[in-house]
């Protein structure tokens, strides 16, 4: 596994590559798990150069108190990433160097997709997500990057970045990997007590007859009875339930034949903050 710190390092390798090579990004923060797998394994399967970045962005956390426990986990991280194949080329640059020094948010226009849900409750979170991501993908200039579906919101912004900076990449969406008893995967399932990542099953449960719910209810109807069930759950906090259009991510009005919607919903439990969205 090569492991390259500097920009210069990790260009100098992809130049020596053969250029025929199609060369596949997943970007990442670390703390890896089954769910990040899935992606860097779809990543292998499909182009001949892989790159994964490891790196802890700080300009999309919005609470200086988050980014300083965000777990790092780096010889972890590569023990699992040679599981899955030992060329994967791992980058995993300091801020200074990704950030030339200015370690600070680009601005951007995402048009409304950056205002709702996660937007509408972590400051400038996706201006930061997006400088990192276009600089990644600017950087190391893959045929195809990897996002999942867990950050739904995230996955549709950056195609929406994509496009308005014209860069020339395809972007790959991946499904949610879960937990055996349905909890969506996420480095912050770590900080769950055993008995409440259990509980966490509840969130992926009633997304699943919200789901049900919806071929037969209106959007509101489907709303409140999620929140009615949060009411009666204790440690399970709600913060949001949405239903959206998913290309716009603008909340539903009325049902439309023609739209696709998902269900999003975030919950603190115990304090510790999750999210999950499901295709309805
Ligand atoms: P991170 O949270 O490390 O996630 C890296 C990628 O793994 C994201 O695309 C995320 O959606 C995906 N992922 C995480 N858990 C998943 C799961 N259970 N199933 C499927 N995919 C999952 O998202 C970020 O990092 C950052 O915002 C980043 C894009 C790297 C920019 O800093």
């Amino acid at each position: 596994m090569l492991v390259f710190k500097t920009k210069k390092e990790l260009l100098d390798h992809i130049s020596i590559l053969p250029k025929t090579n199609e060369l596949g990004l997943v970007p990442t923060m670390g703390a890896l798990h089954t769910g990040h797998v899935s992606l860097v394994q779809k990543a292998v399967n499909e182009n001949q150069t892989v790159v994964v970045s490891i790196f802890v962005n700080p300009t999309q956390f919005d609470n200086k108190e988050d980014l300083a426990k965000y777990p790092h986990t780096f010889d972890a991280d590569l023990e699992l990433l040679s599981s899955v194949s030992e060329d994967i080329l791992v980058f995993s640059p300091s801020a200074d160097e990704v950030y030339d020094k200015k370690i600070k948010a680009k601005k951007y226009d995402f048009e409304g997709l950056d205002t709702v849900m996660e937007g509408a409750f972590r400051d400038d979170h996706f201006n930061g997500v997006g400088t990192i991501v276009e600089a990644l993908l600017l950087l190391v200039k893959p045929n195809r990057a990897y996002f999942g579906e867990k950050d739904f919101q995230q996955l549709q912004i950056i195609r929406k970045l994509v496009k308005q900076q014209q860069i020339p990449v395809e972007i790959v969406g991946c499904p949610i990997v879960r937990e055996p008893h349905g909890l969506a995967m996420s480095s912050r399932n770590e900080r769950l007590s055993p008995e409440l990542r259990q509980k966490g099953a509840f969130i992926y449960d009633t997304l699943l007859t919200a789901k049900e719910k919806f071929g037969m209810k209106s959007a509101n109807y489907v709303i409140d009875w999620v929140k009615g069930q949060f009411k009666e759950q204790e440690k399970l906090e709600l913060e949001y339930i949405e239903i959206a259009d998913v290309e716009t991510l603008s909340p539903i009005t009325t049902k439309k034949e023609n739209i696709k919607y998902r269900a999003f919903i975030a919950v603190y439990a115990d304090g510790v903050r999750l999210i999950d969205n499901i295709a309805l």
